[in-house]
């Protein structure tokens, strides 16, 4: 059993708008003891995920969020330095709902087992993990892309953007994503094989979107909401499909956001807007694990992980994550 210390980052408090690092407290605890069924994991990467901002406010969402001194939200990946279950041995790899620290407790039904011979543990936050599962079904299953459909995808090469534009190609779509770097766009284009893509810090999309959608949008994968998605809206084709993800833009928000006006595009093209969860594909989860693993593993299926060093730079690397400083999954190595 390892002695000694935990760290663990709190919620110190509420923030207004864009948190800020003294929103966070950085606690130093006596590493948790596990009981019967449960297994202690030292954590090797931990995620940050833009949902955690949601989380840090008051008042309902689809999860309760973290309250004042609690430990922050979120998922992990380490070995198991001791098990009292059967199920789970001493040196295996685990995904599990850690929080921001260095060591957790969890039943074993409450974790993931990761196969560290296939991939690195890392993809089990990323490609093989939660973004993944979303980018996985949020395309396939809420948007059923056909060959030649004009899909485009905001928030491009991110964690889930990056992943959906390449499920989009393999099912025989247009790919246009939209991005805030030019290394991101190049990278989409150049290295995920996107066929074209928008800057959106430097680009009117409107403008782009129209030139580079002359027979309209038939899916849209919306991870930010916003303007982006208004001007998605003014260039739907007839029958198209919209899959709410994320919001990104207004996450730090102080005042509900204005809009969307244009409701009416969607009417003229008949077209169906559905927000989803990954969580209520859980049943399917294991099968598309299996597909998303299969297509890594022969290379087609490319992912990029953002890694920040140490677990005292993680609220300095989820401010960030909510301004557009990553580039791809971003993962903490603890
Ligand atoms: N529905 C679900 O079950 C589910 C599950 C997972 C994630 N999500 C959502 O999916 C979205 C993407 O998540 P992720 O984990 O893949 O994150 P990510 O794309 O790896 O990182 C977030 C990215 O959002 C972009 N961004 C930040 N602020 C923005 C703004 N004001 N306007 C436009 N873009 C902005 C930035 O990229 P640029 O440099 O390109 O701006 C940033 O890098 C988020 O909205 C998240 O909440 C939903």
């Amino acid at each position: 059993m390892p002695e000694g210390v935990n760290r663990q980052w709190l919620l110190a408090k509420r923030p207004a708008g864009l948190p800020k690092e003294d929103d966070f407290e950085l606690r130093e605890s006596e590493t948790p003891r596990p009981e019967h069924g449960e297994v202690l994991v030292r954590l090797e990467y931990l995620s940050l995920d833009p949902y955690m901002r949601g989380r840090m406010n008051e008042g309902k969402s689809y999860a309760p969020g973290v309250q004042i001194g609690e430990v922050m939200t979120g998922e992990g990946v380490g070995v198991v330095v001791e098990s009292h279950s059967d199920a789970i041995s001493v040196g295996d790899h685990v995904a599990v709902r850690s929080g921001w620290q260095e060591f957790v407790t969890a039943h074993v039904s409450a974790t993931r087992k990761i196969d560290s011979k296939a991939a690195p543990v890392s993809t089990g936050l990323g490609v093989l993990g939660m973004p993944g599962l979303t980018a996985y079904f949020g395309t396939l299953d809420v948007l059923e892309p056909r060959p030649g459909d004009t899909f485009v995808v905001s928030a491009a090469s991110g964690a889930v953007g990056a992943i959906v534009g390449q499920i989009a190609k393999m099912a025989g779509c247009r790919v246009i994503g939209i991005a805030g770097s030019s290394e991101k766009v190049s990278y989409i284009i150049d290295e995920l094989g996107f066929d074209a893509a928008i800057n959106y810090k430097t680009e009117s999309v409107p403008e782009r979107l129209a030139e580079l959608c002359p027979d309209g949008i038939d899916c849209y994968f919306d991870n930010v909401g916003g303007v982006t998605t208004d001007a998605v809206l003014d260039n739907l084709a007839t029958g198209a499909r919209i899959a709410i993800c994320g919001q990104i833009a207004h996450y730090n928000d102080v005042e509900q956001a204005m809009g969307p006006r244009n409701l009416r595009s969607l009417l003229v093209a008949q077209a169906r807007m559905q927000g989803f969860l990954v969580f209520q594909f859980a049943q399917k989860h294991p099968v598309a694990l299996a597909r998303l693993s299969k297509w890594v593993s022969e290379g087609r299926l490319k992912y990029r992980e953002d890694i920040v060093d140490g677990i005292e730079n993680m609220p300095k690397a989820f401010i960030g994550l909510l301004q557009g400083a990553n580039f791809g999954k971003l993962l903490i190595k603890v």
